[in-house]
């Protein structure tokens, strides 16, 4: 493994809130710790580190970055002493240090050997017609097969390893290289009488093989891969990723979907920017290899019932990751190759062009009713670390539904909370936090709307205490400014709020509006549960008059609460 790789390790293996609360006292604000920063002087914490995303920002100075960051200006030390001490403390060192160089060398033989291997398989299919012939009749161009740098592995036994032995290379190396196996008595092709598909990596060296049966009726398996090996991960690799990633680039997003041939019949038709998975489920490192190509990916997988679900997780990691996603339904029974060899590409491009997001996917295709797919799709935007992303879902998911936005914001603050059970069904009746925190965020932004919720809320009808206290304060203040009036622990509270919140800057009168609706009808409800008590008592000691009393009561309220459209 190189520097690179050892950099990869180190960073999926430390935490960076570990290794800074070595250092600083930090302080957990939701889903970030904050803490005073080290580089600047201050006596209120600005200092954020964010678990989920592996970064720390100041906002007071503008320090940030990564644990390398940190600790080379910590310690004022380069970015490869950052290295060596954390692989140190990782036990990663030990490892990798020692033969370092042998490794990489070794890394080097593995390539040549792979490098080798394709151009013997390339160069063998233009000479042998029957493989060729069922490229070609499956609409393949030579122009496409020599792009893909399609090959043949002959039958035969052990016919690759002779060449390479041929070649100089070791038994060891073409062993450990994937591309022979030890059989019984000998070692044998892994591939033999297949069509190669050559798996690049990104940087376009050839690191395994996919190998395709061409015969009818074959009882072997339509699809064989490489096994793992030092060079070859298929759950970190994407099919077409070379060939794609300047496409990629130019569209702005990535195209994913779940074949070799559909990969290879996508670019043909001339949409280059689409890659696949190895034959397995969708990974999350291998979105991350996208992520810093783009952060849309438009999702391509089969309609049937295990498309779907594919698609629904899929959907569910890319926005765990951050990254935004679109689907597009082919009918049942069809992969790209198959739709577009039918209808052609015009109809392909219109297909993609009429992809559809989440919200319609889940809408469209959940089999469960409306309150369970909301909350299933609550359950993903709940992953969302970006506020504003996690904002027009809502308002995407409250327009195609008949739930309203200030519902469904109370169930996702829930969910980050981790509040809800496992089985996270969506329930409406317990959301006290969730319209009292979207409140307070509201008015700590719009000190402006401090006016009108004065007029329309009392402090009783806020039920956190911390809250209730932090919200009187703000309603004595005409600038929202509390920061001096409150307490360390206020402020470290406010401070979430204000980072966590992504309301919709554009509804903010709705969301004012929703808000103290909202409130009011817990408020009503309450009185109304609590005359209702009070109705069954007097019942029981027969108070003819203070039912009355009561019951008129109870009529006055319902009254109330209709007139003002909240029962
Ligand atoms: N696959 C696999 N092993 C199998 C079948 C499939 O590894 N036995 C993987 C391959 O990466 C394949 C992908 O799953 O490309 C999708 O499988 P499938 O839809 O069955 O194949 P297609 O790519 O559509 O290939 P073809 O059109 O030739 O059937
Ligand atoms: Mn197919």
């Amino acid at each position: 493994m190189g520097y690179e790789g050892i950099v990869e390790e180190i960073k999926s293996r430390v935490d960076i809130v570990e290794i800074v609360s070595e250092y600083l006292n930090l302080k957990k604000t939701g889903e970030n710790f904050k803490a005073l920063c080290p580089f600047h002087s201050e006596k209120t914490p600005s200092f954020v580190i964010s678990p989920s995303k592996q970064i720390f920002h100041c906002f007071g100075c503008g320090a940030g970055g990564d644990v390398f960051s940190f600790l080379m200006r910590y310690e004022n030390i380069s970015f490869q002493d950052a290295v060596k001490l954390l692989a140190e403390r990782t036990g990663i060192e030990l490892k990798f240090r020692k033969d370092d160089t042998e490794k990489q060398g070794r890394r080097q033989v593995l390539l040549e050997i792979h490098r080798a291997a394709a151009e013997y398989f390339h160069q063998l299919l233009w000479d042998r017609k029957e493989p060729l012939d069922y490229l070609i009749r499956r609409g393949l161009t030579r122009e496409t097969i020599r792009e893909f740098f399609l090959g043949y592995a002959p039958g035969g036994g052990d016919v690759l390893f002779r060449y390479l032995t041929d070649k100089g290379f070791s038994r060891d190396d073409i062993l450990a290289a994937g591309v022979c196996k030890k059989g019984e008595s000998m070692v044998m092709d892994t591939f033999r009488n297949r069509i190669i598909f050559p798996i690049f990596n990104i940087r376009g060296d050839v690191i395994a093989f996919g190998g395709r049966i061409f015969r009818e009726g074959s009882m072997a398996p339509k699809y064989l891969n490489s096994p793992e090996t030092t060079i070859f991960r298929k759950s970190y690799e994407l099919y077409g990723l070379y060939h794609a990633k300047r496409e990629i680039n130019k569209k702005g997003y990535v195209i994913l979907t779940e074949g070799y041939l559909d990969v290879i019949a996508c670019s043909q038709a001339g949409i280059r920017n689409v890659v696949a998975p190895l034959g397995t489920a969708l990974t999350e490192h291998q979105l991350r290899k996208l992520k810093p190509l783009t952060r849309k990916v438009l999702l391509l997988f089969d309609s049937d019932d295990a498309g779907i679900k594919a698609t629904m997780k899929a959907f569910s990691m890319v926005y765990a990751q951050g990254m935004l996603g679109k689907v597009v339904l082919l009918p049942e029974g069809d992969d790209p190759d198959s739709y577009i060899k039918q209808k052609g590409t015009e109809a392909f491009r219109r297909l993609i062009g009429n992809a559809m997001g989440l919200v319609d996917f889940y809408l469209a295709t959940s089999r469960s009713g409306e309150v369970e797919t909301v909350g299933e799709l609550i359950r993903i935007i709940s992953k969302v670390d970006d506020g504003v992303m996690r904002a027009k879902l809502v308002k995407d998911i409250a327009e195609k539904t008949s739930l309203a936005e200030v519902f469904i914001r109370e169930e996702l603050t829930r969910h980050r909370r981790g509040m809800l059970d496992s089985g996270g069904t969506l329930n409406i009746s317990s959301h006290a936090m969730g319209v009292e925190e979207m409140l307070l965020s509201l008015l700590l932004n719009h000190p402006e709307y401090i006016e009108e919720v004065r007029k329309e809320v009392v402090p009783e009808q806020i039920e956190n205490e911390r809250l209730r206290r932090i919200f009187l304060k703000l309603l004595n203040s005409d600038s929202g400014d509390i920061i001096s009036r409150i307490d360390e622990e206020e402020k470290a509270y406010i401070s979430r709020i204000l980072l966590d919140t992504g309301f919709d800057e554009e509804e903010l009168d709705k969301n004012v509006k929703d808000c103290i609706k909202r409130l009011r009808e817990r408020g009503l409800r309450k009185r109304l549960r609590e005359i209702q008590e009070e109705i069954r008592i007097a019942a029981e000691k027969s108070d003819r008059e203070l039912l009355t009393l009561l019951q008129k009561k109870w009529t006055e309220l319902v009254k109330e609460g209709q007139q003002s459209g909240i029962l």
